[in-house]
């Protein structure tokens, strides 16, 4: 296969495959009860998605940043913690911080 037509099917399938990779974590989100306290109105003192995906995008390129941001996610607090950040795995806040990171949509 000559390279421009690698080139062109490799931009293909990134273009076909990059929003179905954003929705499915928004609907881990949704599955993760995310969205109870992230969604639009926010519950209580809740940043919205929009708003952490704000925040967030000051880690992009930067992995220890990341990595970092992904363990505070899911650190346990003794008083006034989250439980669904507790709960989330490893890979599941990464995949959340990263999710935010690039935008959150
Ligand atoms: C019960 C409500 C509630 C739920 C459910 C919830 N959050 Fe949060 N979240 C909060 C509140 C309140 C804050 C701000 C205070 C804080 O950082 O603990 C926050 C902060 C955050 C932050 C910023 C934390 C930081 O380190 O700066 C992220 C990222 C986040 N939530 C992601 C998620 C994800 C992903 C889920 C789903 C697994 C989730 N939240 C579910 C209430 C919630």
């Amino acid at each position: 296969m000559k390279t421009a037509t690698l080139l062109r099917t490799g931009a293909v399938w990134l273009a076909a495959t990059l929003p179905l990779m954003a929705s499915a974590n928004m609907n881990l989100a949704l599955d993760k009860g995310c969205l109870n306290c992230h969604g639009t109105p926010p519950r209580g003192q809740a940043p919205t998605m929009a708003q952490l995906a704000q925040h967030f995008a000051s880690a992009q390129g930067n992995e220890a940043e990341i990595a970092r941001r992904s363990a505070h996610l899911r650190e346990h607090h003794l008083f006034g913690g989250v439980p669904a950040h507790e709960r989330l795995s490893a890979d599941e806040a990464e995949r959340f911080v990263r999710w935010l990171v690039d935008g959150g949509r």
